[in-house]
């Protein structure tokens, strides 16, 4: 019987603090053996947001105990594990450092060997963690940092076929639950607002709707939604209308670049089974994947979407992107440093910033 690779992962990039600890099976996913996420929404509801020095420092009293209860769950010993994984970018350097540091002091004193794990690639692997999917697919990546097309073709191989050109969409999300005062975290409580109210009521902007490929907008569209919310003098009706209108547009983007992005990943990989993921913490939007799914139904590809504890922010992903990479023989040295920035594809051009010709 081959050996079954086991790995310990560590996710500190934002607000979550969280580990785990993933083996390979024989189906070629993985099994859970422990997927261990504290979040810190309750320290950050009161200032709307993440705030850098609070979550640094609530990593830093968690993690220790985060990683004994994941590997006590796991019912696995440290000897057991093949290996550590530990996000090392893009992020706040503050928060990164945190699990980094931990994730290599383990690696060095077990004397195992140790992964820097990308964030993004994280959340572009999460979905072989339950389906056995074959590359190349398409990969739309919406979290709160990145808005992303992708052809995910191996592992450490992207292209991107598009990005947003200013906000991300969580950060859209979070900026309409603010702005709609609807409380922190901002996805889920649009979300949940938007289902009480009429979707057609305001007409808002769809910025680039038309032009620049499948590359995304959401700046227009987050101005719009702040120019409507102060007038709505308190008349929760409308509120609820302004929140089922925003995901209603968001949806309608959506669909349209995703259904251009479609067009781009069939002209550059000849197949006729197409994959499209998901991923990402705004993967977890019900609505936006019923839309996409419909997209889906009515053009002729598959939609793969991971289970909603595998959408935001967890360590079983970068534990799995970890086995991953340790099976290409992707290993990082124990001075390996943490990167704010560090795009998947480092060869697409930088989309963001003033002068930017689309
Ligand atoms: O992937 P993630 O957990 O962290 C980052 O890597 O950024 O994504 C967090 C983002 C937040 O902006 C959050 O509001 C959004 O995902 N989100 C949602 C939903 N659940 C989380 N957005 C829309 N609908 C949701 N149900
Ligand atoms: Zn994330």
């Amino acid at each position: 019987m081959t050996k079954r690779i086991t790995f310990l992962g560590i996710e500190t990039s934002c607000d979550e603090t969280a580990a785990a600890v993933i083996r390979e099976n024989d189906k070629g996913t993985a099994d859970v053996l422990s997927n261990v996420v504290s979040s810190q929404i309750s320290e950050h509801k009161k200032f709307g947001g993440v705030v850098p020095e609070l979550a640094a420092r609530a990593h830093l009293e968690n993690i220790e105990y985060i990683i004994k209860v994941a590997l006590d769950e796991s019912k696995v010993s440290l000897n057991e594990i093949d290996g550590i994984a530990a996000t090392a970018g893009p992020g706040l350097i503050v928060c990164l450092t945190v699990g980094l540091n931990i994730g290599k002091s383990i690696a060095a004193f077990s004397n195992k060997p140790f992964i820097a794990v990308n964030h993004l690639e994280g959340h572009a692997l999460s979905p072989g963690i339950e389906n056995n999917i074959q590359f190349p697919y398409l990969l739309l990546l919406i979290s709160g940092g990145h808005s992303q097309f992708l052809i995910v073709k191996d592992v450490n191989q992207y292209e991107q076929l598009g990005t947003t050109i200013d906000d991300a969409l969580g950060e859209a999300f979070d900026k309409t639950a603010k702005m709609l005062d609807l409380g922190y975290p901002g996805g889920p409580s649009v979300e949940k607002a938007s289902k009480l109210g009429n979707k057609n009521f305001f007409k808002l902007p769809e910025p680039i709707i038309n032009k620049a490929g499948c590359n995304l907008s959401f700046a227009g569209l987050k101005t719009a939604v702040l120019r409507e919310s102060k007038k709505l003098n308190g008349d929760n009706k409308l509120k609820f209308n302004l929140a089922a209108s925003f995901q209603n547009t968001i949806n309608k983007i959506l669909y349209k670049k995703t259904k251009i992005a479609i067009e781009m990943f069939k002209e550059k990989i000849n197949s006729s089974n197409i994959n499209l993921v998901v991923a990402g913490g705004v993967a977890a939007n019900i609505s936006i994947r019923e839309n996409l799914k419909k997209l889906s139904e009515e053009i002729g590809f598959k939609t793969v979407y991971p289970s909603l504890k595998f959408c935001g922010d967890n360590a079983a992903m970068i534990a799995w992107a970890g086995i991953q990479r340790f099976k290409k023989n992707l290993l990082n040295k124990i001075d390996v440093e943490a990167k704010s920035r560090w795009p998947l594809d480092e060869n697409a051009p930088y989309m963001k910033g003033p002068g930017l010709k689309i």
